[in-house]
């Protein structure tokens, strides 16, 4: 039997290298090895304000880029989270075994509804519990994501404890998987903030539809600091981030990469980083534009993944409610 493998992404904002390296790359990786189901979780984006229009559309997007970047439909599930009613229906349940306090020492909700204050939702506050229902629904083994998101997947650890050891065995206890590399992409102009999808500035992150140009300049312009040794080092956040980005798309050791840089300046680095980037994304952006021909096509996927796994959220969902005493 392989290990179930689930994980989610946000329809919002633009894809980034930091989604590619720190989850997307990853899922890819390992569809040969585990039974892998990946979500589209718009119930989540909606959190925040999103126009109609945009959501539908960045839902397609973000399908097509993961079948771009190498998932392969026949052998692994991609669906909306919207489109399995036991979603919402599961959080609900969840939301009455979740202390207050976890909720309340979540740092993702700190950071995003610090730059809300007033418009934070409910549903933001709840995310964490909507995220703990996507992944008991499929009693997954595991849960690829980026460094991000393991506060998340531990709150859904503890939920589920929680439920079994009132109820008896009842959820499979996931883990996260948090890869060594790109685990934590930070922003181009700010490598001391993550990368982000929500951050507004153009030179912040690289998108994996950026053109070659765009990802030139992006590079080109990325903070650094007035040293001039290239190597690996924390304390100097701009040149180490950089260097990270590196690794992840070359998938270079640390030694090697920095004797490549023996002697070279940042301009050096960077205008090898900006063609690494270029040559690692055009694969994936020809191929995304081979897929979004055909109109439907990316529909007809999500819908047959929705129907595939859709009986076993169906199950997870009538066992819960069989054993809290429901109907
Ligand atoms: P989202 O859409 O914000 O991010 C998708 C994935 O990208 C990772 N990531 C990063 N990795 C490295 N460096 C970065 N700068 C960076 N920014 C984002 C995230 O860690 C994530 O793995 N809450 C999830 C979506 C979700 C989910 C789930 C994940 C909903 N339900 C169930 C796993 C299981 C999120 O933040 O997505």
């Amino acid at each position: 039997m392989k290990k179930r493998v689930f994980s989610g992404i946000q329809p919002t904002g633009d894809i980034h290298i930091g989604n590619y390296l720190g989850a997307i790359k990853q899922w890819v990786a390992s569809q040969t090895e585990y039974e892998d189901i990946f979500c589209i979780v718009d119930l989540h984006a909606i959190t925040v304000a999103q126009e109609p229009n945009t959501l539908k559309s960045k839902i397609r997007e973000v399908a097509g880029l993961l079948f771009a970047a190498g998932i392969d439909p026949k052998i692994t599930v991609v669906f909306i989270q919207s489109h399995i009613s036991a979603h919402a229906e599961l959080a609900w349940l969840l939301n009455c075994f979740i202390p207050m306090g976890w909720m309340n020492r979540m740092t993702q909700f700190k950071e995003k509804s610090h730059r809300q204050r007033e418009q934070v939702s409910v549903g933001l506050f709840d995310y964490p519990a909507l995220m703990a229902a996507d992944i008991l629904l499929y009693e997954a083994d595991l849960v690829p994501v980026g460094e991000d998101q393991r506060q998340h997947v531990e709150l859904t650890r503890d939920v589920s404890q929680r439920f079994n050891s009132i109820y008896g065995e009842t959820f499979k206890i996931p883990e996260a998987l948090i890869p060594q590399f790109g685990a934590r992409v930070m922003g181009l102009d700010d490598p001391t903030q993550k990368m982000s999808k929500s951050e507004p500035g153009s030179g912040h992150a690289i998108n994996l539809l950026d053109t070659p140009d765009v990802i030139r300049a992006k590079v080109m312009r990325a903070t650094t600091d007035s040293q001039r040794e290239v190597c690996f080092d924390e304390s100097r956040p701009g040149i180490y981030n950089l260097l990270g980005i590196y690794e992840g798309f070359t998938g270079l050791g640390r030694p090697e990469i920095e004797s490549r840089f023996v002697g070279k300046g940042y301009v050096d680095l960077k205008k090898e980083l900006a063609e690494v980037v270029v040559a690692g994304l055009s694969p994936l952006q020809s191929r995304y534009r081979e897929l979004t021909r055909e109109p439907g096509y990316i529909d007809s996927l999500l819908n047959e993944g929705a129907d595939r796994v859709r009986p076993v959220a169906e199950e997870t969902l009538a066992k819960v409610k069989q054993q809290i005493g429901l109907g």
